[in-house]
């Protein structure tokens, strides 16, 4: 029977709702952390792929978690903003404002429901469980209709306890019941199981939906989300690339594609236009520096290339030889070859847009054309992912106070290098030369002398972002600071130029780290 939600309306049996979890799941593993701008933009972007639900945060979490999630919802029109939420008075109530300015809301409550957890972690009696679900659901659904709860270790848990929490959930007000795998644990099998026997058993599960949340510990994340869905489960709880604690959670495009893939199979359907799967990937890693290993299922770069010759005569005789999706129909175009130096303004425009950037400021627009044409002056062939590399030290980085202008080197054999750099600050330029083991590290003592600081680098890694001896060099940095890591990437075709870039965006970030732990004292947290 169709079910009737508070904010879906009537629910087609065959329709699965996605509920994102990148910016909260996702988002809390580490080296994975965003700031204000690249969670706004990212959630813009998964508006435009389609999803349901964003899971923007967990507003008790930190000031910071907290206005991320406020400014999503305030700004996102289309998919349900979810705030995340402990089995605690004060965490529904902060994630009831941080979510209040939606067009659609949704507060998600969880509370540990196996022995384990509640033995060791919450130290509560079970029946001290069943109240806490009741009273804090009841609480939540006098600031939403659209109340989601978790068991949190649910496939952990005993069976007949985990009944009477979902249906004590469920009386309360639930409209949504999701049981995590939260340790990897499960086995397809289990996963059909547990949620038969709840449908079946529990009174009044034919009244909401099921909701299914897997990690990938045992890389079984996205085989238990569609068993879960074979048993009825209507909401799957899914991240781009894959990202979150651990191992990750299950990956959106491989579900995605799935089902889309495979509907003889699984005779479902998703809201999502896969076209912008690739796009909404790629951002996640120019915004994080992750990228996603070369054969990753559907938006790695190995995913539609076929090396062998017979699976290559085989594609250019009929494609459907050897692929059993098309690479369009995930965003991936036949040739990614692009734009060279007669490239105009409005075609690298448009350029952008078809790789995800939105829309441009003119500002930010004029600073990646200029580079744009610096690097095919220097570049026989500029790739999609080298424009992609480019601009975003320009489009996603428009909020930095530091930025980087310009870098002399001299290094060899002979001698110790010497660094002579050019930074923004604020708006003011700044200039300092030093010496050092190496180019990078001259540059990096250049750089600490023009904003002195106390963190750490903690990893320097140079990946190509295309191939070749010209292609441009892709350089993560990362820094610790009081136990908080950040990360910072940075490409160019000289190594050390993006090496500099990379620090650069690292230290912003370490900016906007300290302004959340500090929120009171702004003018410290912004001393240099
Ligand atoms: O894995 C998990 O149990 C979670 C819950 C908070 C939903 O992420
Ligand atoms: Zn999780």
């Amino acid at each position: 029977m169709p079910l009737q939600h508070p904010n879906f309306g009537v629910i087609a049996e065959d329709r699965i709702i996605i509920f994102d979890t990148t910016l909260r799941d996702g988002e809390q593993s580490p080296g994975f952390s965003m700031n204000l701008q690249e969670k706004l933009r990212m959630a813009e972007a998964l508006a435009e792929l389609g999803v349901d639900v964003i899971e923007a945060g967990f507003p008790i979490a930190s000031p910071g978690d907290f206005d991320s999630v406020r400014l999503i919802a305030e700004r996102l029109k289309g998919p349900v903003i979810a705030g995340l939420a402990r089995a605690a008075r004060a965490d529904i109530l902060r994630a009831a404002e941080a979510v209040a300015p939606a067009e659609r809301k949704r507060i998600h409550t969880f509370i540990g429901v196996s022995p384990l957890h509640m033995e060791h972690q919450l130290r509560m009696q079970p029946d001290e469980v069943l109240a806490a679900i009741a009273e804090t659901v009841t609480l939540a659904r006098q600031h939403t209709d659209d109340v989601e709860w978790s068991g949190m270790d649910a496939t952990r848990a005993d069976p007949d306890f985990l009944c009477r929490c979902v249906e004590t959930a469920i009386r309360a007000g639930a409209t949504t019941i999701n049981l995590p795998d939260t340790v990897g644990y499960a086995v397809p099998q289990d996963m059909h199981r547990l949620f038969t026997m709840l449908r079946t058993r529990v009174p009044g599960a034919d009244g909401v939906i099921f909701s299914t949340h897997n990690h990938n510990d045992l890389g079984l994340a996205v085989a238990n989300t569609l068993a879960a869905v074979a048993a009825g489960v209507r909401q799957i709880e899914c991240t781009m690339n894959g990202i979150g604690e651990r191992a990750g959670n299950a990956s959106l495009e491989e579900v995605v594609m799935a089902i889309r893939t495979r509907h003889d199979a699984i005779a479902c359907r998703t809201g999502v236009a896969s076209e912008n799967i690739l796009k909404t990937s790629k951002l996640l890693a120019a915004i994080t520096g992750f990228d996603v290993q070369p054969n990753k299922a559907i938006v790695g770069r190995n995913a539609f290339a076929h090396e062998s010759g017979i699976h290559q005569d085989g594609v250019l005789k009929n494609a459907a030889t050897y692929e059993i999706m098309t690479p369009e129909s995930v965003g991936w175009s036949r040739s990614s070859l692009v734009m060279g130096k007669h490239s105009g303004r409005a075609a690298f425009r448009d350029k952008l847009k078809a790789l995800g950037y939105g829309e441009v400021g003119d500002n930010q627009l004029n600073d990646a054309f200029r580079r744009f044409k610096e690097l095919a002056d220097r570049k026989k062939v500029v790739y999609d992912e080298d424009i992609a590399a480019l601009v975003d030290d320009e489009v996603l980085r428009g909020h930095d106070r530091i930025r980087f202008v310009a870098l002399d080197v001299h290094a060899g054999s002979r001698g110790p290098a010497t660094a002579e750099l050019e930074l923004e600050v604020d708006g003011q330029g700044r200039t300092a030369r030093a010496t050092g083991d190496g180019p990078v590290d001259a540059t990096f003592n250049a750089l600490r002398s023009i904003f002195p600081h106390e963190a750490t680098l903690r990893l320097f890694s140079v990946g190509a972002v295309t191939e070749g001896t010209d292609a441009q060099a892709r350089v993560t940095v990362r820094l610790e600071e009081d136990g908080k890591l950040v990360d910072g990437q940075g490409a160019d075709t000289d190594t050390i130029v993006a090496s500099a870039r990379a620090y650069v965006h690292a230290l912003n970030k370490l900016l906007v780290k300290r302004m959340r732990s500090a929120p009171g004292d702004l003018a410290d947290a912004m001393r240099a």
